[in-house]
């Protein structure tokens, strides 16, 4: 159930973004998340082969259970142990703090640098195909990338300790936005803007609008936050908006560096949620 309804969401949010208009698009082909052959990053990337999406998406056999649409890589059998930001017990933090899950750990699962990027589920071509998700054998190059193809070094080795990284899977402004009251007029910290929703579909969406569209409606370069159950954040009933990787990063263009989904220039990214 709980898969569905993200995957619901997901597929209803690719409909609305595609409409969105934005910056000049800087395709994925181009950035350091190409990492076949045909990459021209000068970055991590294995010449075994030419499909670029593979790495993370399959067409047929993805892994339902992952909270991110037809993923390619298996998250259950992970087994990572996770520090959270919230361990850390800042006494100005306000917003509960779940399990790391959702989007965040697809991206993770590169990225805390415990597993292969060509361990997938269906490999590229005829045959490919395990279930369980196999390492694919590739050789890699790159100077943060073993042989094997696991990130073992740099910034882009985020690593399993999260503890100083901005905190993920946290419930926005402290928390008070559910899909009972997706709009709440207190309740939630005053030092944060005002989250948006829409219903697409029949699926409830939120998100925080950037300076590049301040207009109400969901774009590419908005701040998108996640839905996840009350249930993560110990509360009930209900889905609740989190704050996860992908709501500042968009891992598919280089429109802006670093895959942010807006320009950060004037700290334009911290300031769209944080009212300081
Ligand atoms: C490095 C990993 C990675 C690669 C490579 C990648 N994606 Fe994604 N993709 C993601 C993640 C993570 C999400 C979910 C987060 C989100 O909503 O942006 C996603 C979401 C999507 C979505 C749904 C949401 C949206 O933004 O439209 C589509 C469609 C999609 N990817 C298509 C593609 C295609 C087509 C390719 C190859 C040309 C590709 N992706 C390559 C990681 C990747
Ligand atoms: C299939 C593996 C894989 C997945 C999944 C993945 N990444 Fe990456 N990512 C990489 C590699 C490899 C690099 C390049 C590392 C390097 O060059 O040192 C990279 C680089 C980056 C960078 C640095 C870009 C730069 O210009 O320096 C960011 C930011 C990033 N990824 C964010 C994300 C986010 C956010 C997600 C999830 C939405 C994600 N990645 C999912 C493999 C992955
Ligand atoms: C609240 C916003 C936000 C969230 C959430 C976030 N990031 Fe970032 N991230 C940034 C910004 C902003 C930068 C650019 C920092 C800079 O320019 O020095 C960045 C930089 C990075 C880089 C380093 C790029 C480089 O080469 O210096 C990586 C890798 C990365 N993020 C991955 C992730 C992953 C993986 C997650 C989830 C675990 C994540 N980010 C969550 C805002 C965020
Ligand atoms: C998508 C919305 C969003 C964006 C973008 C964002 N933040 Fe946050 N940030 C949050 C939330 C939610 C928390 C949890 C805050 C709390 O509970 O007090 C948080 C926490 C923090 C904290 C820790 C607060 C504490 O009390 O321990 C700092 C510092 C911070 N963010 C700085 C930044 C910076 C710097 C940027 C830009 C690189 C940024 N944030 C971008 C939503 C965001």
């Amino acid at each position: 159930m709980k898969t569905r309804t993200y995957l619901g969401a997901l597929v209803v949010a690719v409909a609305a973004l595609s409409f969105a208009s934005g910056p000049a698009w800087a395709g994925i082909a181009s950035t350091k998340h190409n990492l076949g052959s045909s990459s021209t990053s000068g970055n991590n990337k294995t010449a075994d082969t030419g499909y670029i999406c593979v790495f993370c998406h399959t067409p047929h056999g993805s892994d339902t259970s992952a909270p991110v649409p037809l993923w390619n890589r298996v998250l259950g059998s992970q087994g990572a142990a996770y520090n959270t930001y919230a361990s850390l017990g800042t006494s100005t933090l306000d917003s509960k703090q779940a399990a790391i899950g959702s989007v965040s750990l697809a991206c993770l699962s590169c990225h805390d640098g415990t597993q292969a990027m060509d361990v997938m589920i269906n490999a590229p071509g005829s045959g490919g195909y395990n279930a369980t998700g196999t390492d694919a054998g590739f050789n890699w190059t790159g100077s943060s990338v073993n042989a094997g193809g696991t990130i073992t070094a740099g910034i882009t080795l985020i690593g399993t300790d999260l503890r100083n990284d901005h905190p993920i899977g946290t419930q926005y402004a402290g928390g008070g936005y559910t899909s009972t009251t997706p709009a709440p007029t207190s309740g939630n910290d005053p030092d944060f803007n005002a989250a948006k929703n829409t219903t697409i579909g029949s699926t409830l969406v939120w998100w925080v609008d950037t300076s590049t569209g301040v207009n109400g409606t969901r774009e590419k370069t908005d701040m998108i936050l996640y839905s996840r159950p009350s249930t993560d954040f110990a509360g009930g009933g209900t889905t609740e908006p989190s704050v996860e990787c992908a709501s500042c990063h968009d891992p598919h263009t280089s429109a802006n560096p670093t895959f942010l989904r807006t320009s950060n220039v004037g700290s334009a990214v911290c300031l769209a949620c944080h009212n300081k």
